[in-house]
């Protein structure tokens, strides 16, 4: 791929090869160094225990330039945080928050030409994981592990860009169980949510929301994002879950609606028995930016929002607007959430 014959509106969310990744290795209790490496592909033993045990975590990012080409990351030591987190959950060594981003850094400098244009919707994803490597056969922690950088140029999640999209209400599959891994980015909760997704495809909507595994009575999250929620009386709700991944996009949101935009914000459990009452739903995330959701088909019944489901509401087209002008600093960073990489 030539950086410069690349139509940056055209691209998709799909991986494309770019010349330099970050490995870094542990062994006997530390980290090496790590270094920048051009091959993408990794060689490990055919025991290691994130082929078999899933002992797997990741982190999803983007950077984006701003009009002056200047070259923006969005609170990557909240990444960086979750990303312990999510270590510590599966057992595997944490990274200084500083090293992560420092990965993240020199990862995207090494492949700057491929950080896509201001103003062409494409940015750059970043994709940090850590995997348990090393030769093993019983469920235990790995002795080995690796930690890889990679990034790639990327167009929007949902080819529609900023249109409603519709969920399926999952009524009979969990994404993740209520004291299980949910709450980390982990492989596994993604490999649950390939079924459900397939079958919501099959019957026409373009993604599913879960609920909670005890009651199926509480709003979870999406297969790859959080969702929120517009009431009456300028009320917005996102779901409280201790097993839904805290989402960096959803607080950033939920705190420019409060502090910025002076809307009340709830975050706790939000019914399914609520639907009725939306007047507005959306996704947020990395991947999904927020995303309308027009309608919700919950047993057999669908319920539409704004515009009878085919437009996006205007609460939800308002936060779009200032998060995506913020990302790319075409408005004031009050907040100071963006990082400069140079
Ligand atoms: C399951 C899930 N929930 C929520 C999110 C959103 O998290 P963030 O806003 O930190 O990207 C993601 C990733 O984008 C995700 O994979």
């Amino acid at each position: 791929m030539d950086p410069k014959t690349i139509e940056w509106g055209k691209l998709d969310f799909s991986y494309k090869y770019v010349p330099y990744r970050f490995h870094r290795h542990w062994k006997d209790g530390s980290w090496d160094p790590g270094q920048l490496v051009t091959d993408n592909k990794l060689l490990i033993d055919e025991g290691a225990v994130c082929l078999h045990y899933g002992q797997e975590i990741f982190e999803g990012m983007k950077a984006q330039r701003s009009q002056d080409g200047r070259i923006w990351l969005f609170r990557p030591y909240e990444n960086a945080k979750r990303f312990n987190a999510s270590a510590r959950r599966l057992l595997m060594p944490e990274i200084p928050e500083k090293e992560f981003v420092g990965a993240i850094r020199q990862t995207l400098l090494a492949n700057e030409e491929y950080i896509p244009p201001y103003g062409t919707g494409a940015a750059m994803y970043i994709r940090p994981f850590m995997l348990g490597v090393g030769e093993n056969l019983g469920v235990r922690p790995a002795k080995e592990y690796l930690f890889v950088v990679f990034v790639t140029p990327v167009g929007p999640y949902f080819k529609q860009g900023f249109k409603p999209i519709s969920l399926k209400v999952e009524t009979y599959y969990d994404r993740a169980a209520a004291h299980g891994i949910g709450q980390a980015k982990a492989g596994g909760n993604y490999s649950a949510s390939l079924l459900p997704l397939k079958n919501a495809r099959d019957e026409g909507f373009d993604e599913v929301v879960y609920l909670d595994s005890i009651q199926h009575k509480y709003f979870e999250e999406t297969g790859a994002s959080n969702v929120f929620f517009i009431l009456p009386d300028n009320v917005i709700a996102t779901p409280k879950s201790d097993s839904i991944l805290n989402s960096i996009v959803r607080r950033s949101l939920m705190e420019v609606a409060r502090q910025d935009f002076g809307y009340r914000v709830e975050e706790r459990p939000v019914s399914v028995d609520e639907i009725g009452t939306f007047l507005e739903a959306g996704a947020c995330g990395t991947a999904a930016v927020i995303t309308p959701i027009g309608c919700l088909g919950y047993l057999n019944k669908r319920y539409t929002f704004y515009g009878d489901g085919k437009e996006a509401g205007p609460v939800t087209t308002r936060l779009y607007r200032h998060l995506t002008a913020l990302q790319v600093g075409d408005i004031e960073d009050t907040h100071s959430w963006l990082e400069e990489v140079h």
